[in-house]
């Protein structure tokens, strides 16, 4: 239970995409299910979804260029990413769809503190389209997962994970659709447990205390 005059605990998230993860997140802290409130909404992608539905919640939300990186922020980008976080008082970055890597001098500045959603239950099937790689592979299981980012790609300390099967006659399409609904009653459940600080990091695992 927060106290009276205590700070909000405040949520910057970062997206590429049309941002229904980001959605659901705000949604939760609006409805008071996440003890949180997302302060800030920042995309590499200017016409990306994420900003409009950022928007349309009231929430500030900018298009910070990337910079001359395909696949990451450049130097100058970084400090602008990391400046807006900073000015918005950030206590966690959430990483809703956000299709850059983020380097060193970024998970320092936020150490411990920024968490993703990957579409696959990991350390199955890291990178992109992990839904397409799923279906490639033949699994019968697959699913989604939140956890902690390090250094490498898709591969810190998991918080949380929920299966989802694969169907014969899935396509990579109705595959994803079905993992996305499993995000979204995933990330928001992580979100607030971070927030309510139910969650505790040992080593490489991740435990949920009692709230
Ligand atoms: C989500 O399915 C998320 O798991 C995936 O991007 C999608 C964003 O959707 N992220 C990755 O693949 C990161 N490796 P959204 O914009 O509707 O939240």
């Amino acid at each position: 239970m927060r106290m009276m005059g205590e700070r909000k605990f405040l949520i910057g998230v970062l997206g590429s995409g049309k941002g229904s993860n980001f959605a659901v997140v705000a949604d939760a802290c609006r409805a008071g299910t996440a003890p949180a409130e997302v302060a800030l909404v920042l995309s590499d992608v200017a016409d990306a979804g994420i900003l409009e539905q950022a928007r349309q919640r009231g929430i500030q939300a900018r298009f910070i260029p990337p910079g001359k990186f395909r696949t990451r922020l450049d130097e100058e980008a970084e400090q602008a990413y990391l400046e807006a976080l900073r000015a918005a008082r950030a206590d966690l970055v959430v990483l809703a769809g956000f299709m850059r890597v983020l380097k060193q001098r970024f998970l320092n500045a936020f150490a411990g503190r920024i968490i993703n959603i990957h579409p696959s239950l990991l350390p199955a099937f890291p990178g992109l389209e992990a839904w397409k790689q799923a279906l490639a592979h033949g699994a019968k299981v697959t699913g989604c997962t939140v956890h902690f980012v390090d250094a490498g790609v898709d591969s810190g300390p998991i918080i949380g994970q929920q299966a989802v099967p694969v169907l014969d006659d899935d396509t990579p399409e109705t595959l994803h659709q079905r993992i996305q609904a499993a995000e979204h009653e995933l990330y928001p459940r992580c979100v607030a447990a971070i927030a309510r600080g139910q969650i505790r990091v040992e080593g490489r695992r991740v435990v949920w205390g009692k709230t």
